[in-house]
């Protein structure tokens, strides 16, 4: 009789190229650092993934979730998945016969259960609605024509926020407020390659930005700088902001299947933003706006953190919600003459009313804006908790848990 072969079988984790938007949020979500990426491709490093899936929930378009059955000695390596445009196939490796022959066949990695390493929550409300996703990809997009295209921020100021309206016409792109679309800026980059999609969060409600209509707005801040201060002009924020009333845009996604707002009319929505992050709170606060329900007892309070008030986007319109509408709480870092304040120090002024809400179960937390705002946020949420008593470590497993804390920052 033969001995058993011993032949070691790897079940890779891939990243289709073709419908990742680089949106670097499984590289950061990945607990064991085994995610990288070059200006071209994000990649999965073979000899580090253990198969968590922690990465897979949070990719807004699962891109993420591919996977090829080879052996592990012909793994695709990390230069090799940097240059590609597309997935390799499926190849005829012998499953079925080695898992019988060979008692190595153990090692095949199996997608596990979601290790709790993920920070925000990777299931949408229960009383969301469902969404639509990945209905146009790179392959096959689709056009909205450009309705309206206005400065938000002061002229005066550095920071050039445009709030863009899209037009899709007859073609089907229906939404829900916290998901976002992406943009194919026209052109290639300096290897020749096509530009990749960027993301934008959708700042309108499910029912357009005119009510009726088959729009989107987005909130697009104009890239200037990179994050070390240096001149650049970002591609994609540089084209959009360009764009004038009629012309049209190569649109993909929709995209984002947890940042969704509850629609259960009791729900609270506590909101905590910078800058642009500003977009899908604009998108929740106007749906409840539209549709304000008498006897609802759910309540907003938004933080919203800027430079200085010229450079909020949306300054006008959200100071003239009514006070028992919304709860509206500003933190202007560059005001001339006043101390830098972050929404993190608006949040622990009010720390009271915060932990009220942190209490109560039909609480939903969204923070969306700078990455560097991330830990701060939760930290206030920290002290703000375990000031008023609470077990912020209990609370904050049971909020991920409950599709109850959302966080996007980029
Ligand atoms: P690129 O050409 O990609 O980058 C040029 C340089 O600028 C690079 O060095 C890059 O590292 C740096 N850079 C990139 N982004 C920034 C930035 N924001 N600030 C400073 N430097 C930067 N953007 C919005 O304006 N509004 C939104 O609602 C919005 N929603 C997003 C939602 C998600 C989930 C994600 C992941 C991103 C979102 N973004 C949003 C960011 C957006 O996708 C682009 O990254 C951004 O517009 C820059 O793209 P670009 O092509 O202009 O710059
Ligand atoms: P700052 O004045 O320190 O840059 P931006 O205009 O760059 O989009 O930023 C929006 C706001 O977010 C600014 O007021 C900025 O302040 C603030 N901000 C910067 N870093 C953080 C952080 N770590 N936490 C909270 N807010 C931040």
């Amino acid at each position: 009789m033969n001995a058993p072969v011993s032949i070691d079988i790897l079940k890779q984790h891939l990243i289709d190229p073709e419908i990742c938007i680089r949106c670097n949020t499984c590289e950061e979500t990945c607990p064991i650092d085994a995610i990288t990426h070059d200006e071209n491709n994000y990649v999965v490093k073979a000899d580090t993934c253990n198969g968590c899936m922690a990465c897979v929930p949070p990719c807004p378009t699962g891109a993420i979730d591919n996977w090829r059955t080879l052996l592990r000695a012909d793994a695709y390596g990390v230069d090799e998945q940097l240059t590609w445009d597309v997935l390799p196939t499926q190849g005829a490796v012998p499953v079925a016969t080695l898992a019988t022959e060979n008692a190595g066949a153990s090692d095949i990695i199996e997608p596990g259960p979601q290790t709790d390493t993920v920070r925000g929550s990777t299931v949408p409300p229960w009383s969301a609605a469902k969404p639509h996703v990945n209905l146009y990809t790179h392959k096959a997009p689709t056009t909205a024509t450009v309705v309206g295209n206005y400065r938000l921020t002061d002229a005066a100021t550095d920071s050039a926020i445009h709030h863009i309206v899209l037009d899709f016409g007859a073609t089907p792109f229906p939404v829900l407020e916290g998901q976002s679309i992406g943009i194919l800026p026209p052109g290639a980059s300096a290897d020749g390659r096509a530009h990749h999609a960027r993301q934008y969060s959708i700042a309108s409600p499910r029912d357009g930005e005119r009510p009726g209509y088959n729009n989107v707005s987005l909130t697009v801040k104009r890239v200037v700088q990179d994050h070390d201060g240096n001149a650049t002009a970002g591609v994609c924020s540089n084209y959009l902001c360009d764009l004038k009333k009629g012309d049209v845009v190569n649109v993909i996604g929709p995209f984002g299947g947890t940042f969704l707002m509850p629609n259960h009319p009791n729900s609270h929505l506590l909101m905590i933003c910078t800058g642009t992050g500003s977009a899908p709170m604009r998108a929740m606060t106007e749906y409840r706006r539209r549709r304000r329900l008498k006897g609802a007892t759910g309540k907003l309070m938004l933080f919203f953190g800027a430079r200085t008030k010229e450079e909020l986007p949306y300054f006008g319109p959200l100071t003239n919600l009514p006070k028992d509408f919304i709860d509206t709480n500003l933190a202007f870092s560059r005001t001339p003459k006043q101390p830098k304040r972050y929404v993190q120090d608006a949040m622990r002024e009010r720390a009271p009313d915060v932990a009220q809400l942190l209490k109560d179960d039909n609480t939903h937390i969204y923070v969306c804006g700078l990455k560097g705002m991330e830990d701060g946020v939760l930290q206030a949420l920290k002290e703000i908790a375990e000031g008023q008593g609470l077990d912020w470590d209990a609370l904050w497993q049971r909020l991920r848990k409950e599709g109850r804390l959302h966080l996007e920052t980029y």
